[in-house]
């Protein structure tokens, strides 16, 4: 691919820019911030590291000039303040939503074609705004949350099991939030169900810590994370990139699937080229369909609070 841009040059975008250069996924890498010089110069530290890790794609840093962007086939939006320790995702709502609008209008302007992965938070609230403002197939805006929730599960449970984490496999839907919902039934090592090799007290603590996943973090560091954050964006972009029809837990938009309509929540998916390729329907037990229904719900009120906002009326 020609050019990927990447919007924030905070933490995790900066991170993002950085796993996608050394996978050398582009020509040109465009990072764009509002804050004069901290793009430009993270872009070049980035590019330093070139030589000795030996990668080409050129990494350009620009404050607030869009028409470097021109052209982007993916672009990824990490624009918006994390949070800070007491704070829940959702309290970023007002502030975040006005900011991932006006870059996403930006950014479409010179890149109509792009696919957007939205990575801002409450995100999926905020996937919900970029694809408002992009007027775009819902196919083609869709967020990063259940690439770096099930990092984090498998990462425990690496750690229980004292096994490679490549081994194991592991799905979850809902929301990027407390109400996400990890799914043991669909969790295996090398092909054996997680279910046959730790009890249910143990699988409890580990969902619940991967719940709280991204707040442990937030209370380690006083912000949030940005290490597994930016390497999850960096796997969808290179599914996308090298048309790989992955399966991955993605905050797509829902349009019945599930019995749930017009909620930006996670679900797996198979990502392409085309971006969503398709949306997958697992067979829910009872309980797992009611943990979905509730998170979807709960992000259809924080869909609603955004609404209620106007920022998209004409
Ligand atoms: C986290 C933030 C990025 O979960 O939402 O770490």
């Amino acid at each position: 691919m020609k050019k990927i841009t990447v919007i924030g040059a905070g933490n995790v975008g900066a991170t993002v820019a950085n796993v996608i250069a050394h996978k050398d996924l582009a020509r040109e890498i465009v990072l764009v911030d509002i804050k004069e010089g901290v793009a430009e110069g993270k872009a070049l530290d980035i590019w330093q590291t070139s030589s000795i890790n030996n990668f080409n794609s050129r990494v350009v840093g620009v404050t607030n000039d869009y028409l470097k962007t021109k052209g982007s086939g993916i672009v990824v939006i990490t624009s918006g303040l994390p949070r800070k320790p007491g704070m829940s995702r959702d309290d970023l709502i007002t502030t975040n939503a006005n900011i991932v609008k006006d870059v996403t209008e930006k950014v479409i302007k010179y890149s109509p074609e792009a696919i957007i992965i939205v990575v801002s938070n409450p995100l999926d609230v905020m996937t919900y705004c970029a694809y408002l403002a992009a007027k775009k197939d819902s196919r083609k805006v869709f967020g990063m949350a259940g690439i770096l929730d099930t990092g984090r599960y498998r990462a425990f449970l690496a750690n229980a099991l004292q096994v490679s984490p490549k081994d194991i496999h592991a799905m979850l839907l809902g929301s990027h939030g407390d109400s996400m919902v990890p799914l043991p039934r669909y969790t295996s090592v090398g092909g054996i169900p997680i279910t046959e090799l730790l009890n249910k007290d143990e699988i409890d603590k580990i969902v619940e810590r991967t719940r709280k996943g991204g707040g442990e973090l937030v209370n380690l560091m006083g912000t949030s994370a940005w290490y597994a954050p930016g390497a999850a964006a960096a796997q969808m972009v290179e599914a996308i990139i090298d048309d790989q029809q992955r399966i991955f837990p993605v905050c797509a938009y829902l349009n019945g699937e599930y019995g749930i309509k017009d909620v930006y929540v996670g679900v797996p998916v198979r990502l392409g080229a085309n971006g969503i390729e398709e949306i997958i329907e697992l067979n829910l037990n009872k309980d797992e369909k009611k943990m979905l229904d509730e998170s979807a719900a709960s992000v259809k009120s924080m869909m609603k609070v955004l609404d209620d906002l106007k920022l998209f009326e004409e």
